[in-house]
Protein backbone atom coordinates (compact mmCIF):
# COMPACT_ATOMS: atom_id res chain seq x y z
CA UNK A 1 0.00 0.00 0.00
CA UNK A 2 1.39 3.46 -1.11
CA UNK A 3 2.63 5.63 2.16
CA UNK A 4 -0.11 8.40 1.57
CA UNK A 5 1.83 10.25 5.31
CA UNK A 6 4.74 9.76 3.37
CA UNK A 7 7.77 11.65 5.25
CA UNK A 8 9.63 12.61 2.23
CA UNK A 9 8.70 16.88 1.87
CA UNK A 10 8.33 16.03 -2.09
CA UNK A 11 5.88 13.08 -1.62
CA UNK A 12 3.57 15.09 1.38
CA UNK A 13 -0.27 15.95 -0.64
CA UNK A 14 -2.05 18.53 1.38
CA UNK A 15 -5.58 16.30 0.89
CA UNK A 16 -6.35 13.07 -1.15
CA UNK A 17 -9.74 12.47 -1.46
CA UNK A 18 -11.56 9.07 -2.35
CA UNK A 19 -14.63 9.54 -4.19
CA UNK A 20 -17.54 6.61 -4.95
CA UNK A 21 -21.29 6.99 -6.02
CA UNK A 22 -22.05 3.33 -6.74
CA UNK A 23 -25.36 3.55 -8.66
CA UNK A 24 -23.06 5.27 -11.69
CA UNK A 25 -19.97 3.34 -10.87
CA UNK A 26 -17.78 6.19 -9.97
CA UNK A 27 -14.49 5.53 -8.29
CA UNK A 28 -12.33 8.63 -8.40
CA UNK A 29 -9.62 9.59 -6.49
CA UNK A 30 -8.35 13.60 -6.22
CA UNK A 31 -4.89 14.28 -5.30
CA UNK A 32 -4.10 17.74 -4.17
CA UNK A 33 -0.28 18.06 -3.80
CA UNK A 34 0.14 21.79 -3.16
CA UNK A 35 -1.78 24.70 -2.88
CA UNK A 36 1.06 27.12 -1.98
CA UNK A 37 0.79 29.03 -5.57
CA UNK A 38 -2.97 28.84 -5.43
CA UNK A 39 -5.93 26.28 -6.62
CA UNK A 40 -4.81 22.75 -7.25
CA UNK A 41 -5.14 22.91 -11.37
CA UNK A 42 -4.16 19.76 -13.41
CA UNK A 43 -6.20 17.17 -15.21
CA UNK A 44 -8.63 14.38 -14.74
CA UNK A 45 -7.32 10.83 -16.10
CA UNK A 46 -9.75 8.02 -17.04
CA UNK A 47 -7.81 4.83 -17.20
CA UNK A 48 -8.60 1.49 -16.06
CA UNK A 49 -6.01 0.68 -12.98
CA UNK A 50 -5.22 -2.91 -12.49
CA UNK A 51 -6.64 -1.73 -8.54
CA UNK A 52 -7.27 1.22 -6.21
CA UNK A 53 -3.18 1.01 -5.29
CA UNK A 54 -2.04 1.93 -8.99
CA UNK A 55 -4.58 4.38 -9.24
CA UNK A 56 -3.18 6.00 -5.99
CA UNK A 57 0.46 6.40 -7.17
CA UNK A 58 -0.15 7.51 -10.46
CA UNK A 59 -2.46 9.99 -9.21
CA UNK A 60 0.04 11.40 -6.60
CA UNK A 61 2.86 11.68 -8.95
CA UNK A 62 0.82 13.65 -11.44
CA UNK A 63 -0.62 15.73 -8.38
CA UNK A 64 3.34 16.45 -7.67
CA UNK A 65 4.42 16.88 -11.15
CA UNK A 66 1.12 19.97 -12.01
CA UNK A 67 2.71 21.64 -8.65
CA UNK A 68 6.51 22.25 -10.17
CA UNK A 69 4.96 21.97 -14.25
CA UNK A 70 2.47 25.37 -12.85
CA UNK A 71 4.95 27.07 -10.80
CA UNK A 72 7.50 26.56 -13.55
CA UNK A 73 4.51 27.90 -16.10
CA UNK A 74 4.17 31.04 -13.75
CA UNK A 75 0.90 30.35 -12.85
CA UNK A 76 -0.73 30.86 -10.10
CA UNK A 77 -1.98 27.66 -9.33
CA UNK A 78 -1.02 24.85 -7.54
CA UNK A 79 -0.77 21.04 -8.46
CA UNK A 80 -3.40 18.25 -8.27
CA UNK A 81 -4.49 15.86 -10.33
CA UNK A 82 -7.96 13.13 -10.73
CA UNK A 83 -7.88 9.42 -12.18
CA UNK A 84 -11.11 7.93 -12.47
CA UNK A 85 -10.94 4.22 -12.08
CA UNK A 86 -12.24 2.28 -15.21
CA UNK A 87 -12.29 2.02 -18.99
CA UNK A 88 -12.99 5.46 -20.57
CA UNK A 89 -15.16 3.30 -23.81
CA UNK A 90 -17.02 1.17 -21.57
CA UNK A 91 -17.21 3.05 -18.12
CA UNK A 92 -18.06 6.94 -18.85
CA UNK A 93 -21.38 8.25 -19.07
CA UNK A 94 -23.35 11.67 -18.39
CA UNK A 95 -24.42 10.40 -14.08
CA UNK A 96 -20.59 8.82 -13.80
CA UNK A 97 -18.98 12.28 -14.81
CA UNK A 98 -21.72 14.71 -13.37
CA UNK A 99 -21.19 12.33 -10.20
CA UNK A 100 -17.36 13.48 -10.08
CA UNK A 101 -18.58 16.89 -11.12
CA UNK A 102 -20.64 16.61 -7.56
CA UNK A 103 -17.38 15.64 -5.80
CA UNK A 104 -15.19 18.50 -7.48
CA UNK A 105 -17.86 21.01 -6.46
CA UNK A 106 -16.96 19.70 -2.68
CA UNK A 107 -13.51 20.71 -2.32
CA UNK A 108 -14.58 24.44 -2.86
CA UNK A 109 -12.55 25.44 -5.58
CA UNK A 110 -9.20 24.05 -4.11
CA UNK A 111 -9.16 21.74 -6.83
CA UNK A 112 -9.45 22.81 -10.64
CA UNK A 113 -10.09 19.77 -13.34
CA UNK A 114 -9.22 19.82 -16.55
CA UNK A 115 -8.92 17.02 -19.72
CA UNK A 116 -6.16 14.45 -19.44
CA UNK A 117 -5.83 10.85 -21.01
CA UNK A 118 -8.95 9.84 -21.90
CA UNK A 119 -11.12 12.47 -20.80
CA UNK A 120 -12.15 15.35 -23.59
CA UNK A 121 -13.57 19.14 -23.46
CA UNK A 122 -17.29 17.22 -24.15
CA UNK A 123 -16.86 15.84 -20.87
CA UNK A 124 -15.88 18.68 -19.08
CA UNK A 125 -19.08 20.34 -20.68
CA UNK A 126 -20.87 17.70 -18.34
CA UNK A 127 -18.82 18.11 -15.39
CA UNK A 128 -19.81 21.95 -15.79
CA UNK A 129 -22.98 21.10 -14.89
CA UNK A 130 -22.19 20.07 -11.38
CA UNK A 131 -19.20 22.25 -10.82
CA UNK A 132 -17.78 25.87 -11.44
CA UNK A 133 -14.29 24.41 -10.88
CA UNK A 134 -13.91 22.98 -14.26
CA UNK A 135 -11.16 24.23 -17.05
CA UNK A 136 -10.75 23.07 -20.68
CA UNK A 137 -14.24 23.15 -22.04
CA UNK A 138 -15.24 23.15 -25.51
CA UNK A 139 -15.06 26.64 -27.42
CA UNK A 140 -19.14 26.96 -27.63
CA UNK A 141 -19.33 26.36 -23.74
CA UNK A 142 -16.99 29.55 -23.37
CA UNK A 143 -13.74 27.28 -23.14
CA UNK A 144 -10.01 27.21 -24.73
CA UNK A 145 -10.80 24.05 -26.41
CA UNK A 146 -8.19 21.90 -27.92
CA UNK A 147 -4.66 22.44 -25.46
CA UNK A 148 -2.61 20.56 -27.61
CA UNK A 149 -2.68 24.12 -29.77
CA UNK A 150 -0.42 26.09 -26.89
CA UNK A 151 1.33 22.81 -26.34
CA UNK A 152 3.07 22.52 -29.92
CA UNK A 153 3.34 26.01 -29.33
CA UNK A 154 5.55 25.88 -26.08
CA UNK A 155 7.47 23.20 -26.88
CA UNK A 156 8.62 24.81 -29.83
CA UNK A 157 9.95 27.69 -27.85
CA UNK A 158 11.52 25.36 -25.45
CA UNK A 159 13.65 24.11 -28.65
CA UNK A 160 14.09 27.14 -29.90
CA UNK A 161 15.50 28.05 -26.51
CA UNK A 162 17.61 24.74 -26.63
CA UNK A 163 18.62 25.90 -30.26
CA UNK A 164 19.91 29.19 -28.98
CA UNK A 165 22.29 27.42 -26.16
CA UNK A 166 23.81 24.57 -28.31
CA UNK A 167 23.81 26.28 -31.69
CA UNK A 168 23.89 29.66 -30.88
CA UNK A 169 20.74 30.80 -32.80
CA UNK A 170 17.07 30.24 -31.88
CA UNK A 171 16.22 30.01 -35.96
CA UNK A 172 15.47 25.94 -36.62
CA UNK A 173 16.57 27.00 -40.36
CA UNK A 174 17.79 23.97 -41.60
CA UNK A 175 18.17 21.63 -38.46
CA UNK A 176 16.96 17.98 -38.62
CA UNK A 177 14.26 17.19 -36.29
CA UNK A 178 12.95 13.80 -35.41
CA UNK A 179 9.20 13.74 -33.84
CA UNK A 180 8.24 10.54 -32.30
CA UNK A 181 4.15 10.33 -32.49
CA UNK A 182 2.11 12.93 -34.23
CA UNK A 183 -0.98 13.21 -32.79
CA UNK A 184 -2.91 16.54 -31.66
CA UNK A 185 0.84 17.68 -30.19
CA UNK A 186 3.17 16.47 -32.77
CA UNK A 187 1.45 16.85 -35.80
CA UNK A 188 1.46 20.78 -35.12
CA UNK A 189 4.43 20.79 -33.98
CA UNK A 190 5.69 19.18 -37.35
CA UNK A 191 3.66 22.82 -39.05
CA UNK A 192 5.63 24.98 -36.75
CA UNK A 193 9.16 23.19 -37.51
CA UNK A 194 8.39 23.64 -41.22
CA UNK A 195 7.51 27.17 -41.23
CA UNK A 196 10.79 27.80 -39.28
CA UNK A 197 12.40 25.86 -42.14
CA UNK A 198 13.38 22.67 -40.27
CA UNK A 199 13.94 19.39 -41.95
CA UNK A 200 11.90 17.09 -40.33
CA UNK A 201 11.66 13.05 -39.67
CA UNK A 202 8.38 11.47 -38.00
CA UNK A 203 7.97 8.00 -36.61
CA UNK A 204 4.36 7.05 -35.55
CA UNK A 205 2.54 3.78 -34.91
CA UNK A 206 -0.72 4.90 -36.75
CA UNK A 207 -0.49 5.37 -40.33
CA UNK A 208 -3.33 7.42 -40.16
CA UNK A 209 -1.84 10.26 -38.19
CA UNK A 210 1.34 9.61 -40.55
CA UNK A 211 -0.90 10.63 -43.18
CA UNK A 212 -1.96 13.59 -41.97
CA UNK A 213 1.02 14.74 -41.76
CA UNK A 214 2.24 13.69 -45.09
CA UNK A 215 -0.81 15.26 -46.83
CA UNK A 216 0.44 18.41 -45.68
CA UNK A 217 3.87 18.18 -45.59
CA UNK A 218 5.04 15.61 -48.61
CA UNK A 219 8.28 16.38 -48.13
CA UNK A 220 8.82 15.52 -44.40
CA UNK A 221 10.50 11.81 -44.38
CA UNK A 222 9.18 8.89 -42.53
CA UNK A 223 10.64 6.52 -40.51
CA UNK A 224 9.90 2.81 -39.29
CA UNK A 225 9.68 3.36 -35.43
CA UNK A 226 11.59 5.44 -32.70
CA UNK A 227 14.40 2.86 -32.51
CA UNK A 228 15.56 4.16 -36.69
CA UNK A 229 14.88 7.66 -35.03
CA UNK A 230 16.97 8.11 -32.31
CA UNK A 231 19.95 6.20 -33.90
CA UNK A 232 19.53 9.02 -36.95
CA UNK A 233 21.53 11.48 -37.70
CA UNK A 234 19.56 14.34 -35.99
CA UNK A 235 20.09 17.76 -34.41
CA UNK A 236 16.35 17.53 -32.33
CA UNK A 237 14.63 14.77 -30.72
CA UNK A 238 11.67 15.81 -30.03
CA UNK A 239 9.65 12.75 -27.63
CA UNK A 240 5.83 13.39 -28.52
CA UNK A 241 4.20 10.12 -28.00
CA UNK A 242 4.35 8.65 -24.77
CA UNK A 243 6.22 8.60 -21.32
CA UNK A 244 9.65 6.88 -20.76
CA UNK A 245 11.33 7.62 -24.21
CA UNK A 246 14.39 8.23 -22.84
CA UNK A 247 16.00 4.73 -21.16
CA UNK A 248 19.57 3.43 -20.64
CA UNK A 249 19.84 1.80 -24.19
CA UNK A 250 17.89 5.01 -25.93
CA UNK A 251 19.99 7.37 -24.80
CA UNK A 252 22.97 5.38 -25.25
CA UNK A 253 22.29 5.30 -29.18
CA UNK A 254 21.34 9.14 -29.58
CA UNK A 255 22.69 11.11 -32.05
CA UNK A 256 20.41 14.19 -31.25
CA UNK A 257 22.39 17.46 -30.00
CA UNK A 258 18.86 18.36 -28.04
CA UNK A 259 15.76 16.50 -26.74
CA UNK A 260 13.03 18.63 -26.36
CA UNK A 261 9.32 17.06 -26.36
CA UNK A 262 5.61 17.06 -25.60
CA UNK A 263 6.03 14.22 -23.72
CA UNK A 264 4.79 13.71 -20.07
CA UNK A 265 7.53 12.16 -18.07
CA UNK A 266 10.41 11.44 -20.96
CA UNK A 267 13.27 10.02 -18.35
CA UNK A 268 12.30 6.46 -18.11
CA UNK A 269 13.76 6.60 -14.65
CA UNK A 270 16.22 8.72 -12.61
CA UNK A 271 19.66 9.10 -13.42
CA UNK A 272 18.97 9.21 -17.10
CA UNK A 273 19.06 13.20 -17.05
CA UNK A 274 22.73 12.62 -15.75
CA UNK A 275 23.55 10.01 -18.62
CA UNK A 276 22.42 12.55 -21.58
CA UNK A 277 24.08 15.36 -19.38
CA UNK A 278 27.38 13.53 -20.08
CA UNK A 279 26.87 12.41 -23.51
CA UNK A 280 26.63 16.09 -23.79
CA UNK A 281 23.15 15.65 -25.25
CA UNK A 282 20.71 18.53 -23.97
CA UNK A 283 17.43 17.91 -22.14
CA UNK A 284 14.92 20.58 -21.89
CA UNK A 285 13.06 18.71 -19.18
CA UNK A 286 9.78 18.06 -20.33
CA UNK A 287 7.05 19.54 -17.48
CA UNK A 288 8.20 22.88 -18.55
CA UNK A 289 8.23 23.17 -22.33
CA UNK A 290 4.83 21.32 -22.39
CA UNK A 291 3.48 23.36 -20.03
CA UNK A 292 1.60 25.67 -23.06
CA UNK A 293 -1.38 23.58 -22.47
CA UNK A 294 -1.93 23.91 -18.94
CA UNK A 295 -1.45 27.63 -19.47
CA UNK A 296 -3.67 27.89 -22.22
CA UNK A 297 -6.68 25.71 -20.08
CA UNK A 298 -5.36 28.27 -17.17
CA UNK A 299 -6.27 31.34 -18.99
CA UNK A 300 -9.91 30.29 -19.07
CA UNK A 301 -10.65 30.43 -15.75
CA UNK A 302 -10.63 34.43 -16.04
CA UNK A 303 -12.31 34.15 -19.39
CA UNK A 304 -10.10 32.52 -22.48
CA UNK A 305 -7.99 35.30 -24.51
CA UNK A 306 -6.32 32.97 -27.49
CA UNK A 307 -3.68 36.35 -27.59
CA UNK A 308 -2.91 36.41 -23.71
CA UNK A 309 -2.36 32.81 -23.25
CA UNK A 310 -0.07 32.55 -26.24
CA UNK A 311 1.86 35.83 -24.72
CA UNK A 312 2.33 33.63 -21.97
CA UNK A 313 3.15 30.51 -23.40
CA UNK A 314 5.75 32.17 -25.46
CA UNK A 315 7.64 32.87 -21.94
CA UNK A 316 8.59 29.50 -21.89
CA UNK A 317 11.35 30.21 -24.23
CA UNK A 318 13.11 32.42 -21.45
CA UNK A 319 12.11 29.81 -18.75
CA UNK A 320 14.10 27.62 -20.25
CA UNK A 321 17.05 29.29 -21.16
CA UNK A 322 17.05 30.90 -17.34
CA UNK A 323 16.99 26.85 -16.60
CA UNK A 324 20.13 26.22 -18.49
CA UNK A 325 21.60 28.94 -17.08
CA UNK A 326 21.15 27.28 -13.57
CA UNK A 327 22.17 23.97 -14.66
CA UNK A 328 25.53 25.52 -15.89
CA UNK A 329 25.98 27.67 -12.64
CA UNK A 330 25.03 25.29 -10.34
CA UNK A 331 26.95 22.21 -12.28
CA UNK A 332 23.38 20.28 -12.35
CA UNK A 333 21.56 18.39 -15.46
CA UNK A 334 18.81 20.81 -16.35
CA UNK A 335 16.30 18.44 -14.92
CA UNK A 336 17.68 19.34 -11.55
CA UNK A 337 17.80 22.71 -12.09
CA UNK A 338 14.26 23.05 -12.84
CA UNK A 339 13.13 21.25 -9.77
CA UNK A 340 15.39 23.89 -7.86
CA UNK A 341 13.58 27.01 -9.61
CA UNK A 342 10.16 25.58 -9.48
CA UNK A 343 10.55 24.81 -5.43
CA UNK A 344 12.14 28.55 -5.22
CA UNK A 345 9.13 29.73 -6.72
CA UNK A 346 6.48 27.82 -4.48
CA UNK A 347 8.92 29.18 -1.32
CA UNK A 348 9.51 32.69 -2.38
CA UNK A 349 5.83 33.32 -3.73
CA UNK A 350 4.31 30.79 -1.38
CA UNK A 351 5.25 32.30 1.69
CA UNK A 352 3.59 35.91 0.93
CA UNK A 353 0.12 34.64 1.63
CA UNK A 354 1.20 34.74 5.17
CA UNK A 355 0.96 38.40 5.25
CA UNK A 356 -1.70 39.43 6.64
CA UNK A 357 -3.73 41.49 4.51
CA UNK A 358 -6.28 42.74 7.34
CA UNK A 359 -9.81 42.10 7.54
N1 LIG B 1 -2.31 17.46 -25.55
C1 LIG B 1 -1.74 18.26 -24.69
O1 LIG B 1 -2.14 19.42 -24.54
C2 LIG B 1 -0.55 17.80 -23.88
C3 LIG B 1 -0.06 18.64 -22.87
C4 LIG B 1 1.07 18.25 -22.16
C5 LIG B 1 1.67 17.03 -22.44
N2 LIG B 1 1.14 16.22 -23.41
C6 LIG B 1 1.82 14.95 -23.65
O2 LIG B 1 2.30 14.92 -25.01
C7 LIG B 1 2.21 13.59 -25.52
C8 LIG B 1 1.36 13.60 -26.80
O3 LIG B 1 0.07 14.07 -26.48
P1 LIG B 1 -1.07 14.16 -27.58
O4 LIG B 1 -2.18 14.93 -26.96
O5 LIG B 1 -0.50 14.58 -28.88
O6 LIG B 1 -1.50 12.63 -27.64
P2 LIG B 1 -2.06 11.83 -28.92
O7 LIG B 1 -2.60 10.55 -28.37
O8 LIG B 1 -2.93 12.70 -29.75
O9 LIG B 1 -0.74 11.55 -29.78
C9 LIG B 1 0.22 10.58 -29.46
C10 LIG B 1 0.69 9.98 -30.77
O10 LIG B 1 1.76 9.08 -30.47
C11 LIG B 1 1.59 7.91 -31.25
N3 LIG B 1 2.32 6.81 -30.61
C12 LIG B 1 1.94 6.03 -29.59
N4 LIG B 1 2.90 5.12 -29.31
C13 LIG B 1 3.90 5.35 -30.18
C14 LIG B 1 5.17 4.76 -30.39
N5 LIG B 1 5.59 3.74 -29.65
N6 LIG B 1 5.97 5.27 -31.37
C15 LIG B 1 5.55 6.29 -32.13
N7 LIG B 1 4.35 6.89 -31.99
C16 LIG B 1 3.55 6.43 -31.01
C17 LIG B 1 0.09 7.72 -31.32
O11 LIG B 1 -0.29 6.91 -32.42
C18 LIG B 1 -0.39 9.17 -31.49
O12 LIG B 1 -0.47 9.54 -32.85
C19 LIG B 1 1.63 12.73 -24.40
O13 LIG B 1 2.71 12.16 -23.67
C20 LIG B 1 0.92 13.74 -23.52
O14 LIG B 1 0.84 13.30 -22.17
C21 LIG B 1 0.07 16.59 -24.15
Amino acid sequence: MTDVFSSSHKDVHEQVVFCADEQSGLRAIIAVHSTALGPALGGTRFYPYADEHAALADVRNLARGMSYKNALAGLDHGGGKAVIIGDPSRDKSEALLRAYGRFVQSLGGRYITACDVGTYSEDMDLIARESRFVTGRTLSHGGAGDSSILTAFGVFQGMRASAERVFGTPSLLGRRVGVEGVGKVGHRLVDLLREDGAEVVICDVSEQAIERVRRRHPEVDVVADAGAMTGADLDVFAPCALGGALDDATVARLRAKIVCGAANNQLAHSGVEKQLDERGILYAPDYVVNSGGVIQVADEIGGFVMERARAKAAQIYDTTLKIFGIAAEEGVPPAVAADRLAERRMSEVGRLRGIWLGR
